[in-house]
């Protein structure tokens, strides 16, 4: 697996000064516009995803470019799969939590309904930087009585150290 995720990560385009002068953009979308390494990258996320030691009961993807991957992996591996959508998307009974990005604030919202008490919940997004987005996903999770047991995502900036928010195991494609 270890070509297969170099493969990725030296084709993930990198964009200097985006969004703001320092910043290092990692876009993602450079491997959705390829389907041969779109492949790739599902074959490792679904085999990373089972690599878990506790096996979850539902996958959960976060709005917006979780939902990406999220959703593959639960259809690899026959499981739901579970939004957690910003604010004001969602129908139905929400509960709520406000979390910190680089730049400002954000509000995540999962339906009260989605996840029953005590189901093991493995969390899919595309990057961990800071922190922030992943801890706000866990707590929703906690709060309906969820275990997240684990975090998966394609891309980790290790600088950030976003893995110190987090409690649960936590699994990176590649690294920068
Ligand atoms: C980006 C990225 C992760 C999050 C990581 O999402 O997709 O979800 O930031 O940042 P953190 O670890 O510092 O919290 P963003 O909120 O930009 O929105 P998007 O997924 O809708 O593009
Ligand atoms: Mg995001």
């Amino acid at each position: 697996h270890e070509s297969k995720k170099q493969l990725i990560k030296d084709n993930i385009q990198s964009y200097p000064d985006f969004p703001k002068p320092g910043i290092i953009f990692r876009d993602i979308f450079s491997i959705l516009h390829k389907p041969d390494l779109f492949s790739v990258l599902r074959e490792l996320l679904t085999a990373t995803a089972k690599s878990f030691k506790v096996k979850p009961d539902v996958i959960v993807g976060l709005d917006s470019r979780g939902f990406l991957f999220g959703t593959i992996v639960a259809l690899d591996l026959h499981l739901p799969f579970v939004p957690i959508r910003k604010k004001g998307k969602l129908p139905g009974p929400v509960i709520t939590t406000t979390y910190t990005l680089e730049y400002g604030t954000s509000t995540f919202e999962i339906s009260t309904d989605s996840i029953e008490e005590g189901k093991n919940v493995l969390i899919i997004d595309d990057l961990l930087g800071t922190g922030g987005t992943l801890e706000a996903a866990c707590h929703l999770i906690t709060v309906l009585g969820g275990n997240t047991t684990g975090c998966l995502l394609v891309m980790e900036l290790t600088e950030l150290n976003g893995r110190s928010k987090l409690t649960c195991p936590v699994k990176s494609l590649v690294q920068y």
